[in-house]
């Protein structure tokens, strides 16, 4: 038992008692604790990083407009609050805590494993995307896992910090490698970029290894700029060629020439991810599959089939007629 354990923290709806310290996040300290109101866990995120007066209003306003969005793959804020004088944000407890760990001890991850979460997490993204919300800050720490469930999390915090990355602490640099060129030149971003982070991660999950990083944040940001992706197949050879094509088109520096929406690009991996690159070892669509195996008799096949079977009459009486015709010639003779 720590210390924070029995604790309260006062949100603008409700009071929760803390259970424990999950863990210590880049920018904050990750809390367990049961509503008093609802008897249930939720996680509270408790901000270790200064923010000032006005940062933490625009931090309120956005945390919010997030806890008005609705969908399955998006994280649910229930509360704000302030614990010790600082602001926290009282959420959803996924049970499987985040993919950044899942990545601790599964790397790299097998295809099956990462296209339910990359389907569901552009899925969150095209939702948001379509209310003009722009993430800004996609990566395997936010990305978090609850059974089958995978959910997007830290909208208002990556909105708010999201400029203040590069030079914060050593931890919180780690989301540089997630960085489009576009958001690390500091040119104006659109959800293309959230695409590209979202690309990245997929890279880290097929390989292990995120595509560019340096020795410190300044080199990452121009390797993420100026380099090429290294190759996904030489990391793993199990990846279809197909694949790779189409994470490397999500990575592409000029946003243009990316897939026109996130879903787009959850739609081809997935599509790529049916075939090996041995023509033999195609895997063939479920779905063809099924329709092949209970291909049904229709009326055209049975209509040929009584048609042949006539004519085949037809002319076995007509050959009867002819032998009965000649033996009878021969009886007459
Ligand atoms: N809602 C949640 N439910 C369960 N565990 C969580 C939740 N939010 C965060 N965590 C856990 O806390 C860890 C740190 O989360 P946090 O968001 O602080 O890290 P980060 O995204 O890597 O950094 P930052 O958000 O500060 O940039 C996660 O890896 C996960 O284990
Ligand atoms: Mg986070």
């Amino acid at each position: 038992m720590d210390k924070l354990t029995g604790q309260e923290v006062k949100g603008n709806h409700g009071v929760y008692i803390v259970d424990r310290l999950i863990a210590r996040g880049g920018r904050s300290n990750i809390l367990r604790a049961v509503s008093k109101e609802r008897q249930e866990f939720v996680c509270i995120k408790v901000l270790t990083t200064w923010l000032d007066d006005s940062s933490i209003k625009q931090l309120q306003r956005e945390e919010a407009i997030t806890s008005k969005l609705r969908h399955p793959n998006v994280i649910r804020i229930f509360d704000t609050g302030e614990f010790e004088g600082r602001f926290c944000t009282i959420m959803e407890l996924a049970a499987d805590g985040s993919l950044a760990d899942r990545l601790k001890i599964d790397r790299p991850m097998p295809l099956t494993a990462i296209l339910p979460i990359v389907d569901q997490i552009a899925s969150a993204l095209n939702y948001v995307h379509r209310q003009g919300i722009i993430h800004k800050d996609i990566k395997p720490g936010n990305i978090l896992l609850d059974g089958e469930r995978a959910i997007l999390s830290d909208f208002g915090i990556a909105r708010v910090m999201g400029e203040q990355i590069i030079t914060a602490t050593s931890s919180a640099a780690g989301s540089v490698v997630y960085m489009s060129p576009e958001q690390a030149r500091g040119d104006s971003i659109n959800e293309k970029s959230d695409q590209y982070s979202l690309a990245v991660v997929v890279f880290e999950m097929l390989t292990g290894q995120v595509p560019f990083f340096g020795s410190n944040p300044m080199e990452t940001v121009y390797r993420i700029v100026q380099s090429h992706p290294p190759s996904i197949r030489e990391r793993n050879p199990q990846v279809p060629t197909s694949a790779e094509q189409v994470v490397l088109k999500a990575l592409n520096k000029n946003p243009a020439h990316r897939y026109e929406t996130v879903l787009e690009f959850a739609n081809a991996l997935s599509r790529a991810s049916r075939f090996t690159d041995d023509p033999r070892e195609l895997r063939p669509d479920p779905e063809e599959k099924r329709s092949n195996n209970t291909r049904t008799v229709d009326k055209s096949d049975l209509f040929t089939l009584a048609l042949v079977a006539s004519i085949g009459a037809f002319l076995g009486a007509f050959a009867a007629i002819l032998l009965i015709a000649l033996l009878a010639q021969f009886v007459v003779r």
